[in-house]
């Protein structure tokens, strides 16, 4: 059988990734496409998000989280994503690694994080994802929407810098993956409609 593609959605606070992910599930309805995120996207991988979305995770520092992350990662890998894959089933997930480069090394400023980044990378990603989507918003406009929106995490709440630092992370991320597999960035700083309609026609080839 042919293995499913494995695509991730990713976007600062406010790029509208919830939206478009409702749209897209309108679109390309389950169970030929499986939509999941992260953290979480599993049994025990919703367990750690939860400890991550806590009062304990704002407190903890970059390294403990970003081990964090990568524990939720292994078993969502593990246990949803590489049987759905192997089963020829397309997955989506809302998020995935490029997060944890943006956030925990990248805006966090953690030098240590980077060099082990790649190593844990192999411990707990056995499939690798065929496109990394990136909804790129600026940070202003971002968390203007977020506001507006009323539901915030500990990670919204950073200030400016963070976001800004946060997004020249994603960047960052995307160049050092494009040599491995695709990676297309969508400018989220236009209407929903225009943003979730790009999407909708890059991701057909690869859910058809
Ligand atoms: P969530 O409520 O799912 O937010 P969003 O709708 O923005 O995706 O919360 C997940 C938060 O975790 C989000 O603010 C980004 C952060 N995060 C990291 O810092 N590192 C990671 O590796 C991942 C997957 C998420």
């Amino acid at each position: 059988m042919r293995q499913g593609n494995f695509i991730v959605m990713d976007g600062g606070e406010g790029a509208g990734k919830g939206t478009v992910l409702r749209r897209l599930r309108a679109v390309f309805p389950p169970p030929k496409v499986l939509f999941t995120r992260e953290p979480g996207g599993s049994i025990f991988g919703e367990e750690i998000r939860k400890l991550i979305l806590s009062d304990g995770g704002k407190r903890a520092d970059a390294a403990t989280m970003f081990l964090l992350f990568w524990a939720a990662r292994r078993d969502h890998s593990y246990n949803t994503i590489k049987p759905a894959v192997a089963s020829g089933r397309h997955v989506v997930s809302d998020r995935f690694d490029s997060s944890t480069w943006a956030y925990q090394v990248y805006a966090e400023e953690n030098d240590e994080l980077r060099g082990i980044f790649w190593p844990l990378r192999e411990l707990a990603v056995p499939v690798k994802p065929s496109l990394y989507l990136y909804l790129d918003v600026e940070p202003e406009i971002g968390l203007g929407r977020a506001k507006k929106r009323g539901e915030r995490n500990h990670f919204d709440e950073r200030d400016i810098k963070f976001h800004t630092d946060v997004r020249d992370g994603f960047l960052d991320f995307l160049k050092l993956a494009e040599g491995e597999t695709h990676t297309v960035i969508v400018n989220a700083n236009r209407s929903i409609d225009k943003v979730a309609g790009d999407v909708i026609k890059i991701l057909k080839p690869f859910l058809a």
